[in-house]
């Protein structure tokens, strides 16, 4: 009898990011010419395969904003009330708007008084003038006011507004919008519909945003695409979520291959508008299973996080890139896009594991630390840091609304203090590193010179081209700088601690 044996002697061989490297190929590709957009899920494309952790200490609205102007994509977290997570996908969705559709305006019939004391109460510096049908007859501004000052403040807008108004359509398109402002030397455009009735406004500091990342994600209304993680069982969450207009829900669990998590997924499904990923797996019976749920888009990942215990704790997980590669095999028969979840420390490894068939990483460590992560920053030996933990570390699971304890499933139970938590992540600090902007533009450019090295132009291409040498111990620590004492620091390259 070999019962027992047989589970050791006949166990698979996995393996992660360290094990293996991405053989160089013939190519003609040099890094400029590589394109880097990707689907994330069924309905959405990113522009950069890079998706920021559901984390307290890495992604909010700031987080979210900056990756998606990047053309990534932020999954906001869940520890916090319904209410604040929504208000945190709205702070988003509203970060660059273009047209404003919740315009103050003014009545021509009013006062030059009650118009400065609107722009003083709102803060703005203009007021279009409409009249009781939202017919847009002028636009009264701060430059029209300032002469009339003391004097004339009983005065009527429509004695001192500026008549002819510079309006657009609501499909003229930034450029001429642009165009427009310059010639007319105007701050803001009013737009129109056909009947002239006011619709809403563009500014021109809106546009200038638009034009400063041309790589943005956006949604079909020109704002940015942002996620929202929810827990399994929380469909009230999930709705409202959904109602806000977040374009995909994340739904966050340490073990998402559960028979009550799939039946609830395809519920929830029912439910929302928004697109549905569902993790974290790490199996290729894991994908076949969680598939009929009709998610669009996977999460995988049990135990390789930097501040994750899980493996440790239960002895329980999967090597990354075997993780990766055994649910892309599935995945990708069904469509359904592929995000490894966590274990990733250089740019290189976020090419190896596109190489084994994700379509998108998401990272936390890597982000953590950042001007847009959550968290105060502290000072430690005149070095600044900022807080890292795991979403099921003693922290989290005790802080905000308690998320971590259902991504780890200890909800139930009736004293559920400190002592009463197993906790599957730790708390820690992690340097200062900047804006989220150029730690992105460090990780983006590794993995064109990896592309570039397999001649691949295309993620599609690198799913295809990649080829991996298994490594050895030896292999890995020749591939790390050595017999040198670093003298100055590196933007894309940390020692390992
Ligand atoms: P990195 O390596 O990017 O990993 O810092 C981030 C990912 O780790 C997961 N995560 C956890 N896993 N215990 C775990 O076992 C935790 O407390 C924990 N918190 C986060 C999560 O998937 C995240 O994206």
């Amino acid at each position: 009898m070999s019962k027992y044996t047989d589970k050791l002697t006949k166990a698979e061989d996995t393996f992660t990011f360290d094990d293996f490297l991405i053989k160089p190929g013939l190519s003609s590709i040099e890094p400029k010419d590589v394109t880097l957009g990707t689907k994330v899920s069924t309905n959405y494309n990113l522009n950069i395969p890079v998706v920021s952790s559901a984390m307290d200490t890495v992604t909010e609205s700031q987080m979210a904003v900056a990756l998606a102007r990047q053309g990534g994509l932020g999954v906001i977290h869940r520890n916090m009330t319904i209410e604040q997570e929504v208000q945190e996908v709205r702070k988003v969705k509203y970060a660059n708007e273009l047209t404003v559709k919740e315009v103050i305006t003014i009545s021509p019939d009013e006062t030059v008084a009650q118009a400065q004391e609107i722009m003083d109460i709102e803060g703005v510096s203009g007021l279009p003038v409409v009249t009781d049908e939202d017919i847009v007859v002028g636009i009264i501004s701060r430059r029209d006011i300032k002469p009339l000052r003391g004097k004339a403040a009983d005065k009527k807008v429509s004695e001192a507004m500026t008549h002819n108004v510079v309006t657009i359509s609501e499909d003229t398109d930034t450029e001429t919008a642009l165009d427009l402002a310059y010639e007319n030397k105007v701050e803001r455009l009013p737009v129109v519909s056909d009947d002239k009735k006011l619709v809403g406004i563009v500014t021109m500091k809106d546009i200038l945003e638009r034009k400063k990342y041309p790589n943005a994600v956006r949604d079909k209304n020109g704002r940015y695409i942002v996620a929202a993680a929810c827990g399994p069982f929380d469909t009230d969450r999930a709705m409202a979520l959904s109602d806000a207009g977040v374009d995909i829900i994340a739904i966050d669990s340490a073990h998402g291959h559960k028979t009550d998590i799939i039946k609830s997924a395809k519920e929830m499904n029912k439910n929302i508008e928004s697109d549905l990923l569902l993790g974290n797996i790490a199996t290729r019976k894991a994908a076949e299973d969680i598939l009929k749920a009709e998610i669009d888009g996977i999460k995988v990942g049990i135990g390789p996080g930097s501040i994750c215990t899980t493996r440790i704790v239960a002895g329980v997980g999967v090597p990354q890139l075997s993780a990766v590669s055994s649910v892309a095999d599935v995945a990708e028969d069904y469509g359904v896009p592929v995000i490894a979840d966590g274990g990733l420390r250089y740019s290189g490894d976020v090419a190896k594991a596109l190489a084994v068939g994700a379509n998108a990483v998401m990272v936390g460590s890597i982000l953590a630390g950042t001007t847009e992560s959550p968290g105060e920053m502290t000072i430690r030996n005149g070095r600044k840091y900022k807080q890292y933990r795991g979403m099921g570390s003693l922290g989290a699971m005790t802080g905000g609304v308690g998320a971590g304890k259902d991504r780890y499933f200890q909800t139930s139970g009736s004293n559920m203090n400190s002592t009463k938590l197993v906790p599957e992540g730790i708390e820690g600090v992690v340097p200062y590193k900047g804006p989220a902007e150029q730690i992105v533009f460090q990780l983006m450019g590794g993995l064109k010179s990896s592309m570039g090295y397999v001649g691949a132009k295309s993620i599609k291409e690198m799913h295809e081209k990649a080829e991996l040498v298994h490594i050895t111990p030896n292999g890995m620590s020749e591939s790390h700088p050595h017999d040198i004492t670093i003298t100055n620091e590196s933007p894309n390259y940390h020692p390992r601690s």
